[in-house]
């Protein structure tokens, strides 16, 4: 069983990424980042402060945005039209969930999609339907499919199956691992979605090479759901009460670690796996933000 090392590979990403950030810094432009937080959620919490110090460790410039919970709509679509118009900005992620008098849809579809570096906006989710290569391609999923190129682990031709259908990761990474791919990495392959309501699910995640978790409950596939040899990505940061730990919590996966690594090819641990990717992927897709906009 080989562990991928998400860590290993994000500092990777994260290598070419600063080399491209130092070539704008050579024309004289920062690439800049905004996050938005509505809310107190203290995962959320972690995440904006996580992407704030990848920023600063990249020499990118970001704009942490706090705002409380009780800021209304309006105030969130007259933010996003300011950030739009900020040349000083070149990606906006507001962060997912906000409060439930949010309209996230309405929010999503003011943010200007050659800033849209989270690839929600319907113009970026049309371009990746669409095998469009200037997608902004949601960070998650795009993380994921970097993991398996950089394991060598083959997609085209393979049984995919992700459980998960979200906007965020489980619809774009369908539509990342079908794409065709002329040659490259990470594509072609047979890709079934699964979800809350498919019946049976362990006898279909049996059928995979590859299975992508993405469900966002603790433990939910365990040994009986994973061929023998699959490849695991555990796309879940799940937090479970341990009061053995200073902060009370642990973050688990969605997978059953302990069950499924022993039958396993190749797994990604939680943490460590799938999260450094994503904080990487958004810096790479906010440099790609910046050079086309500053072209
Ligand atoms: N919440 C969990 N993951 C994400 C993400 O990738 N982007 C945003 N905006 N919110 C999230």
């Amino acid at each position: 069983m080989k562990l991928i090392d998400g860590k290993a590979v994000a500092a990777e990403v994260e290598l070419e990424t600063k080399a491209r950030i130092d070539a704008l810094k050579a024309r004289g432009i920062t690439p800049g980042l905004a996050v938005v937080l509505i809310g107190e959620d203290p995962a959320s919490q972690a995440y904006v402060r996580n992407k704030d110090k990848t920023c600063a460790a990249l020499g990118m410039h970001s704009r942490k945005i706090e705002l409380p919970a009780s800021t209304s709509q309006e105030e969130v679509l007259n933010l996003v039209t300011e950030l739009n118009a900020d040349p000083a900005i070149h990606g906006i992620l507001v962060q997912s969930p906000p409060p439930k008098h949010i309209d996230e849809h309405a929010v999503t579809i003011a943010i200007d999609p050659r800033k849209d570096v989270d690839g929600f906006h319907p113009v970026n989710v049309a371009k990746l339907a669409m095998e469009d290569p200037t997608a902004f391609v949601p960070c998650t999923p795009l993380g994921c499919q970097r993991l398996l190129i950089a394991a060598g682990i083959e997609t085209s031709g393979a049984e995919v199956v992700v459980v998960g259908r979200s906007l965020i990761v489980g619809k774009p990474m369908a539509l990342l691992l079908m794409a065709r791919n002329n040659g490259g990495k990470g594509g072609d392959a047979t890709v079934t979605i699964a979800h809350s309501r498919t019946k049976d699910l362990a006898a279909v995640t049996r059928r995979a090479d590859i299975v992508i978790a993405a469900i966002g409950r603790p433990k939910s596939l365990g040994a009986d759901h994973i061929k023998e040899g699959a490849v695991v990505i555990d796309v879940g940061i799940n937090r479970v009460a341990d009061p053995s730990t200073k902060s009370g919590y642990r973050l688990v996966g969605d997978i059953d670690f302990d069950a499924v690594a022993p039958k396993c090819s190749a797994i990604t641990p939680v943490p460590g796996g799938v999260g450094p990717m994503t904080i990487a992927m958004l810096m790479s897709n906010t440099v790609t933000a910046c050079e086309r906009l500053t072209a």
